[in-house]
């Protein structure tokens, strides 16, 4: 009976290949650099370099394992359920401004969760094939495997490990070693895993509407830099090697006769901007550390000035910085206080892609590559042996408060997928947390004594944005 449905699950899936390939058939799109470009066909929608098109099939247990959620993977893997609990990655669905934005009449709600939440387990309808053609009329059908709970999980265990026998039907975990100890069968691919990223942060192909531009090269970025890392650490770089960096410690926490290893901690902290305000209580005991080196000097020129230079270098990012959502950017804010503490002089500067949509368009990219340095001159006039203060923050920004507004005004929040939604989409300045500190400098112009605010400080500054107005933010 299983058996039958995987075969039917296979052969729909095939179906939705034929079907989208005659959409594209027709179909012209602009590429991210803005160029008309018409979608080559040939293995478009191989499954291997297009994976975003398809959910992940329907999935069995796997066999020693009560089911596919991460609490089942918990009973002896605690630790790094505990790790991954507190991740962007198990909050992509309960993400606010996702739900916000698939409301939207533009957004393929279909596709976009493909990638947020990409088991076909985790979706209540099977996608057949598209009405007209059209990517905005998905036809579906029940799907008998919906698994609500599971859904809720968004990237979740099961979509980096588990796997169906395409002929028996039955499930295995994908591991990087080929553990002969696990109650439960286990394939070995540590490539599988580590190219596993691919799949969402550096899709393959074109997308498929003129707004779909959830759409990110950091594996392209990368390579550019690989040369330098190569340098720097070795050998060549890859996401694991930075974002789930290796702790002496059991596989199998229950487990303890077995012996301890080389475990890769399932954190993924990336920008440290968190999705809810309480994930930044946990930040640095997840090992964040922000990209961006940051420093600053003064000219000794003729007359009473002093000409400032910042330098902002992307120190630890094997990409661009920053990377991912193309709304995402890293403002630099210098800022000059009399005695008293008022401000008298300020100046910005942004580093980030600079986009228009309808259709989507890139307009400019001045975004640090890895290890690059980029010298700023902030024009505030600064001073000999002023009593003046100057205050140098530097902010990594999610999205700008313009954007926000667009956020919170979204309607017909979809409250299945996301509990409660309509009211933390319409609240989102009290929940959803849209930039982070990542430096900070006061320098006392009269005694030159600089104070650098340190990890813990910034932490508690980026928590004071809760609830503020957004005209009230720098951003
Ligand atoms: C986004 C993909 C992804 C998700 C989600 C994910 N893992 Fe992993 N997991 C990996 C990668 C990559 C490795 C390490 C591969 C390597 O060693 O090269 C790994 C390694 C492991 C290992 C082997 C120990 C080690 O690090 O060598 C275990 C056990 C494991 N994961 C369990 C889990 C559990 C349990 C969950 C859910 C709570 C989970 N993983 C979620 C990608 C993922
Ligand atoms: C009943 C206990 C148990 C459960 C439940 C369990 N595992 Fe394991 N798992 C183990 C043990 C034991 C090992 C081997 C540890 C060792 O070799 O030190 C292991 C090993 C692994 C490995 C590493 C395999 C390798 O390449 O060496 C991965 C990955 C993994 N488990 C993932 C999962 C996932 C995902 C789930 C949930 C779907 C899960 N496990 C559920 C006990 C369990
Ligand atoms: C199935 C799609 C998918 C896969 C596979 C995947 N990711 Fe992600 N990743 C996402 C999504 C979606 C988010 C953002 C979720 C959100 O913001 O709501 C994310 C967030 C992240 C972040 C946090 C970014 C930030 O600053 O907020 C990092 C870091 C990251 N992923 C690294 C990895 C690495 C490393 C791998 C491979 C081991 C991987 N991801 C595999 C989809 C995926
Ligand atoms: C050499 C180390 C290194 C490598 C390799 C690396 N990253 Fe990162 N990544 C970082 C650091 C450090 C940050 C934090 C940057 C910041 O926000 O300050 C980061 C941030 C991110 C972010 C958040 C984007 C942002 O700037 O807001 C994402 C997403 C991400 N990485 C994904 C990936 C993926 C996917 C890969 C593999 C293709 C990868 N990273 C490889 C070090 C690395
Ligand atoms: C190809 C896979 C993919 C598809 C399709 C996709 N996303 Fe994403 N999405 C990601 C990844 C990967 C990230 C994490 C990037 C980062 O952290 O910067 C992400 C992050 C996000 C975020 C969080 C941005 C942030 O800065 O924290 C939002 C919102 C989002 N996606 C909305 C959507 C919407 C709406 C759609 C459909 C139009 C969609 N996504 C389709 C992969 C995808």
């Amino acid at each position: 009976m299983a058996d039958k449905l995987f075969v039917k699950v296979a052969s729909i899936r095939s179906y939705v290949i034929v079907v989208l390939i005659c959409f594209l058939a027709f179909c012209s799109c602009e590429s991210p650099d803005g160029m008309p470009q018409r979608i080559a066909l040939d293995g478009y929608f191989d499954p291997d370099t297009q994976s975003y098109a398809f959910v992940i099939p329907n999935l069995k247990p796997v066999s020693g394992v009560a089911g596919l959620s991460a609490k089942d993977c918990a009973v002896c893997h605690q630790t790094i359920y505990k790790e991954w609990q507190n991740t962007t990655h198990a909050s992509a669905l309960r993400d606010i401004q996702f739900q916000s934005e698939i409301t939207k009449p533009d957004s393929p709600k279909w596709l976009c969760l493909n990638c947020h939440t990409p088991l076909q387990n985790q979706r209540e309808r099977i996608i057949t094939h598209l009405q007209d053609n059209d990517v905005f009329k998905p036809v579906s059908v029940a799907n008998p495997h919906y698994d609500p709970a599971l859904e809720q999980e968004a990237i979740t265990c099961a979509t980096c490990h588990i796997r169906m026998d395409e002929d028996s039907g039955e499930s295995y975990i994908i591991g990087p070693n080929g553990s002969g100890n696990s109650p439960h069968p286990v394939r070995q691919d540590r490539s599988f895993l580590r190219n596993m990223c691919q799949r969402c942060h550096n899709p393959q192909g074109e997308g498929l509407t003129p707004n779909l531009i959830c759409w990110f090269y950091t594996t392209d970025e990368l390579a550019e830099g690989q040369p330098d890392l190569k340098e720097k650490f070795g050998r060549e770089m890859d996401c694991v090697d930075c974002h789930m960096p290796e702790k002496q410690r059991l596989v199998a926490d229950i487990y303890t006769n077995l012996p301890e290893q080389q475990v890769n901690q399932h954190h993924w902290t990336g920008s440290g901007i968190p999705k809810w305000y309480e994930g930044y209580d946990s930040l640095l005991s997840r090992g964040y550390k922000s990209g961006l080196d940051v420093a600053f000097n003064f000219t000794e020129a003729t007359d009473d000035s002093l000409p400032l230079t910042v330098l902002l270098t992307n120190a630890r990012a094997g990409h661009y910085l920053p990377s991912g959502d193309p709304e995402r950017f890293l403002l630099a804010v210098a800022s000059l206080h009399d005695g008293a503490g008022k401000l008298i002089a300020q100046d910005k500067y942004r580093i980030g892609q600079d986009w228009v949509w309808n259709p989507a368009r890139k307009m400019g990219d001045n975004r640090l590559k890895q290890g690059e340095t980029r010298r700023w001159r902030p024009a505030i006039l600064v001073e000999k042996d002023d009593n003046k203060t100057l205050e140098i923050i530097v902010l990594h920004v999610r999205l700008n408060t313009n954007t926000a507004k667009y956020i919170i005004a979204a309607k017909n929040v979809d409250e299945k997928l996301f509990a409660n939604g309509q009211h933390y989409v319409s609240n989102a300045i009290d929940y959803y947390p849209f930039a982070s500190f990542i430096y900070k400098a006061t320098i006392n112009l009269e005694s030159r004594q600089t104070t650098i605010a340190s990890s813990e400080e910034l932490i508690e500054l980026s928590k004071l944005e809760k609830g503020k107005s957004l005209d009230e933010r720098l951003y």
